[in-house]
């Protein structure tokens, strides 16, 4: 039988077909701009036990698709999920972000585990087999991790910073030592990610928010070389696995991120320069992006300009439209209306 390009618009752009209205989801869409979002979290007692509530994780991660009708959902969860089975305190305290025990020091990273203990990661692979279950075939689901890089930036420091000056610090004292962190993340992320394709993920993302702050040298050691041993220990166990990855703030270093890590697609924030990105990035993978969530947030003539941007820049290759990076709280609901009623309308 031949298959229907027609029926599956997210996971058609991955494997190659180029869709005349691109596939549209947002990063961070389940989320605080949700007021049905907001009253789960309200009762759940924590932003970690929502995650691994599978019931919750699942419920939240369905909310935006039913609003919107996204073609893709991405599975509810945190990067943080895997410093937390690896053993460290991590905790999110409302308004102020993820706090953990910081791991700054070549002793306490001498007896950093080596192996997260994945029956803690279970409720996650409930939530993913419960949201593929109720999900329609045509809407992709979605599993993730934080690129090593990232986590670790949290992992050293205890919390999120300006700069990621702690890690890039640690990285610079003791690269052996750093070394440690960057391979045990490496291992059990594959293990997660491929934990999360064998429970329903149609495709993973994997998010490292924080590469752009690394120096050339420093991004091909501690955010390509990492994210392409992800990518080669999942593809060694499940070859057709489809990846997103996202280094945010790569900016000219794209095109060496897709050669070297041989992703599917990039996720580009909206600084990335887009002749750039169609001669070096998008003649290769599918591009992903890259809205300015501040002008999602402006909504108006503003939020169309923009929308039209990026249209006139990407749609003539493989695109799946997104924003730059995560919907910010603030944003008012009738402009991701506004913007998914002008993604879908277009005809170019
Ligand atoms: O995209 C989605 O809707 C899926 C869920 C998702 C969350 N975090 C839920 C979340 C995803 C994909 C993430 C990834 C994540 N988490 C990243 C990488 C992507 C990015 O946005 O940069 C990072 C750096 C984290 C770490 C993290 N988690 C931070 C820094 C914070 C605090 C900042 C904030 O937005 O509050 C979180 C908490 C968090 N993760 C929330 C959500 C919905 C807010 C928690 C709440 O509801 O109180």
């Amino acid at each position: 039988m031949t298959p229907n390009l027609d029926t599956k618009p997210f996971l058609d752009v991955l494997a190659g077909t180029r869709r005349t209205v691109p596939p549209l989801w947002m990063m961070r869409q389940a989320g605080r701009y949700l007021p049905e979002y907001r009253e789960v979290r309200a009762k759940a007692g924590g932003f970690l036990n929502m995650c691994f509530t599978p019931e919750l994780a699942a419920e939240v991660t369905l909310q935006p698709i039913r609003r919107f009708e996204f073609d893709a959902a991405i599975i509810f969860s945190d990067i943080l999920v895997i410093p937390y089975a690896l053993g460290r305190n991590v905790a999110f305290e409302a308004g102020e972000g993820p706090r953990l025990d910081p791991l700054d020091t070549p002793e306490g990273i001498a007896e950093l585990k080596q192996d997260a203990d994945f029956r803690q990661l279970e409720p996650v692979f409930e939530a993913l087999r419960r949201v593929r279950a109720a999900l329609a075939p045509e809407i992709a689901l979605i599993g993730f991790c934080g690129a090593p890089w990232t986590v670790a930036t949290y992992m050293v420091a205890g919390h999120g910073t300006p700069d990621q000056a702690p890690a890039r610090l640690l990285a610079y004292r003791h690269p052996q030592t750093f070394a440690k962190i960057i391979d045990t993340l490496v291992e059990n992320s594959v293990r997660y990610l491929i934990g999360q394709l064998d429970a329903g993920a149609d495709a993973l993302q994997i998010f490292d928010t924080w590469a752009g702050v690394l120096p050339v040298r420093e991004f091909q050691r501690w955010s390509i070389e990492p994210t392409r041993r992800i990518v080669e220990g999942v593809r060694k166990q499940r070859p057709g696995a489809k990846i997103i990855g996202f280094p945010r703030g790569a900016g000219a270093l794209l095109p060496a991120y897709v050669a070297a890590t041989g992703v599917d697609a990039v996720s580009i924030d909206w600084a990335a320069e887009p002749e750039l990105i169609r001669r070096d990035v998008q003649s290769k993978v599918a591009v992903q992006g890259n809205l300015d969530p501040l002008a999602l947030i402006a909504g108006g003539s503003a939020l169309d300009a923009a929308i039209d941007e990026v249209l006139a820049n990407y749609a003539s290759g493989r695109l799946i439209f997104n924003l730059g990076h995560g919907i910010q709280p603030e944003t008012p609901i009738a402009h991701v209306e506004q913007m998914v009623k002008r993604v879908r309308a277009f005809g170019g």
